[in-house]
């Protein structure tokens, strides 16, 4: 009856450490592929896209796809990606206030992307571009 015990007792621990190992492997590789998936996320915001000179405002326009804002003064233009720099948010500009303010977190940025208010701590990407005729060209 002692023996049958004992028995057991060492199957149920090598079930325990079995099971154990199994949960550490997937730990593992979970941890492995959490950069990964934040590399590509922050490599996902590449743009090749035209945009007609002639239709925006003086100011800022905000561009839904890809998310970007353009802040066209004069014949000055610079071009921001409206993923807010803490964990991606899409951005809104307050007309007001003349900032960028993420809804998710509350960071907010001046119109020429720097951070004023946390969580985020870097500025907003500023994305490159060339002009062709009447077509802005990001990317
Ligand atoms: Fe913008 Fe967190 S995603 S503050």
């Amino acid at each position: 009856m002692a023996k049958k015990k004992l028995r057991d007792a060492k199957i149920d621990r090598r079930k325990f450490l079995e099971s154990a190992a199994g949960w550490l492997s997937i730990a593992g590789i979970a941890s492995l592929s959490l950069p990964f998936s934040k590399l590509l996320k922050s490599t996902s915001h590449s743009f090749n896209i035209q945009v007609k000179l002639s239709t925006l405002k003086e100011g800022v326009n905000f561009l839904k796809k890809p998310p970007l804002f353009i802040i066209k003064n004069k014949n000055h233009i610079e071009i921001y990606d409206a993923h807010c720099t803490h964990m991606g948010c899409i951005l809104q500009f307050n007309e007001n206030d003349k900032i960028f303010e993420c809804p998710c977190h509350g960071s907010r940025f001046t119109v020429a992307g720097k951070v004023i208010h946390g969580p985020a701590t870097k500025p907003l990407k500023k994305l490159k571009y060339y002009i062709k005729n009447d077509n802005i060209i990001v990317g």
